[in-house]
């Protein structure tokens, strides 16, 4: 491995300059990346292409000093090869023909497996570790259960999350029937990215931040605990770092950190010094600039980024990141000057 600065801070061991990449870094804020999933035809046939998809994994590595990669997919893939019928409507975001919302839709669910049903993710890692070549570590990732039980209860996007809400008060069986099938699922299929070569893995719980706390305790976190309890080594027999990132999980910061995870993904609404008081030496931190600073003067994105790696403070253990991922109007050029402060603002003090 050329540059693995990212492997080391979530070991939480010293390194030249504090690591960065950003969630959402290949996607349509980029022109390259609207250009190739035109090619590809639509989003999910550009999923489905080992080599598009590889290419646009490559794609923001080409521009920005990242120190890592992460795979081109979608965490809506698992419920895709569960026969809900994913498809995207322009403005609207993800939907699904079939949304599961009782009981009886929730029993006639199966689990996919990792190769035989998702083997187009598989390759997609084989075909983007081959073509990094060691240059950067690639990180695997998958949705929490919660968050893709939200998508496939509501059928889409939601404001209020009413139909998974009132199904977990009227019928919280029904639902950990739901989230425990899809922890098996995300288990698998993150067991697969790892055999196929994913270095690290994250997963995506956007909408965990929605919950009361005994609800995300018992629905969100219990089975992200699940989930990283069941992930093996690597095809070396090296243990793969595992990073859960709750948005809106500012409030639970410690059980995160509870749950024998590596790494808790921060957003934006938490004070980066006070989490890592709180959490200790438990666990490696990764983030937190709010996505919307990219819309700054390069000057502002400049002073921001030296805020975070001052109250994050010394020592090792800190992945930069935004809060959220990179929003489609953002312009590239900020994008580099994000990266290259990160590493020029964190070389002196470290680490
Ligand atoms: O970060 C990366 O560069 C890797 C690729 C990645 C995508 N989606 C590509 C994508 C990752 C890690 C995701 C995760 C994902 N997908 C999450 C969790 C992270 C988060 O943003 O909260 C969620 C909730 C989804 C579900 C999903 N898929 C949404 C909400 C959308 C956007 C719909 C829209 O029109 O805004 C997608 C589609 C999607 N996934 C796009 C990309 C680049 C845009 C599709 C396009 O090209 O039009």
């Amino acid at each position: 491995m050329k540059n693995d600065r990212l492997l080391k801070a979530l070991r939480r061991e010293p390194v030249d300059r504090t690591p960065v990449w950003l969630m959402r870094q290949a996607g349509r804020y980029l022109p390259e990346y609207r250009a190739t999933r035109d090619q590809a035809g639509s989003f999910m046939d550009l999923c489905r292409n080992a080599e598009l998809a590889c290419e646009v994994t490559m794609q923001p590595l080409r521009r920005f000093d990242l120190d890592a990669a992460i795979l081109f997919s979608d965490i809506l893939t698992i419920p895709e090869a569960m026969g809900l019928g994913l498809y995207f409507t322009p403005g609207e975001g993800p939907k699904f023909e079939h949304p599961v919302q009782d009981a009886a839709a929730i029993a006639r669910l199966g689990k996919p497996d990792a190769e035989d049903d998702l083997g187009y993710v598989m390759n997609a890692v084989r075909t983007i570790r081959r073509e990094l070549d060691g240059r950067v570590p690639l990180i695997g990732f998958a949705g929490s259960p919660w968050t893709l039980a939200t998508y496939m209860v509501e059928g889409g996007p939601s404001k209020d999350f009413r139909r998974i809400k009132a199904m977990a008060y009227d019928d919280p069986a029904t639902l950990e029937r739901l989230l425990g099938l899809l922890a098996d699922a995300v288990t698998d299929y993150l067991n697969g990215q790892i055999a196929a070569g994913a270095q690290a893995v994250q997963i995506f719980d956007t909408w965990g931040g929605v919950l009361t706390p005994a609800g995300y305790h018992q629905f969100s976190l219990a089975y992200m605990q699940r989930i990283v309890a069941g992930l093996r080594p690597d095809p070396q027999g090296n243990r793969v770092p595992v990073i859960l990132f709750t948005k809106g999980g500012g409030a639970w910061l410690e059980a995160i950190a509870d749950t024998g995870c590596d790494a808790v993904g921060l957003d934006w609404t938490v004070d980066i010094g006070s989490a890592r008081q709180r959490v200790g030496d438990r666990v490696a931190l990764q983030g937190n600039l709010d996505p919307a600073a990219l819309y700054a003067d390069p000057a502002v994105i400049r002073d921001k980024v030296g805020k975070i790696l001052a109250d994050y403070g010394p020592g090792p253990g800190h992945i930069f990141n935004l809060g959220h991922g990179v929003t489609p109007e953002v312009n590239p050029d900020h994008v580099a000057t994000l990266v290259d402060a990160v590493h020029e603002l964190s070389a002196s003090d470290h680490h």
